[in-house]
């Protein structure tokens, strides 16, 4: 249940710059709170000036762990206890690999980086099956995706948009009657929601289908 807890810590930041749409706070409390004080393990991708590690913290709990990944090397000036902070690209494989060996057990990612298309995809096809088995994935701005500037257009094939469009028939392969190959992402997604400039994956093994059918016993 959400407390309004990110909308307060934004409003009375004075201390890092933190820079997010207000409208993003009522989503990230929608998909994250079930981690509160549950000691998750969160990337951020794109630290900036480091705000949004520290409210992560914050709003984790003193048990979480918080990673950023940046290309600049100042914001390694961000780390603090509990932060983390790794320099490179986002879509460095060596760098990707060497976090998930430190940290194998990830719970969230949230791409807040250079929100170029080659960049979001790479991201996410090097991170999200090696997520938790109920991890979410979240990736921010994407109205970037409509934007040429960003590698993206509408309807732009490779824009992090399409792709997601995709993985949207990739959830549904066994309904496709082969057209879709059922794949690992298949079988380990629960939904993706779209909003106004934000996506999320939610993982969850896909267990059994059962459409059974009942009626209601006549109460004589
Ligand atoms: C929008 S800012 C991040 C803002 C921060 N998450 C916040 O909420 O305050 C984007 C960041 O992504 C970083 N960035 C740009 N290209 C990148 C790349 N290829 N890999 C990783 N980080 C990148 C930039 O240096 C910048 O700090």
């Amino acid at each position: 249940m959400s407390d309004g807890h990110l909308h307060k810590y934004f409003l009375n930041n004075a201390d890092k710059r933190l820079y997010k749409w207000i409208h993003y706070f009522d989503i990230y409390e929608r998909h994250f709170s079930r981690f509160r004080n549950k000691a998750p393990v969160m990337i951020e991708i794109g630290v900036f000036g480091g705000g949004s590690l520290a409210m992560w913290r914050d709003f984790f709990g003193p048990d979480s762990t918080i990673i950023g990944i940046d290309i600049n090397p100042e914001c390694k000036a961000h780390e603090a206890d509990g932060i983390e902070i790794f320099i490179g690209s986002q879509d460095d494989p060596a760098l990707i690999e060497q976090i998930l060996q430190k940290y194998p057990n990830v719970d969230i990612v949230l791409d807040d980086g250079s929100h170029i298309m080659e960049h979001m995809v790479a991201s996410f096809e090097l991170i999200y099956h090696r997520l938790n088995p109920k991890g979410v994935y979240m990736v921010e701005d994407t109205h970037t995706c409509y934007w040429p500037e960003y590698q993206g257009g509408l309807k732009q094939p490779g824009s992090f948009m399409e792709f997601t469009k995709n993985k949207m028939d990739e959830l549904n392969a066994v309904h496709t009657r082969g057209a879709v190959p059922v794949s690992g992402f298949t079988k380990s997604t629960d939904c993706i929601t779209s909003y106004d400039s934000i996506v999320v994956f939610e993982r969850r093994p896909q267990g059994a289908r059962q459409a059974p059918i009942t009626l209601g016993m006549a109460m004589t």
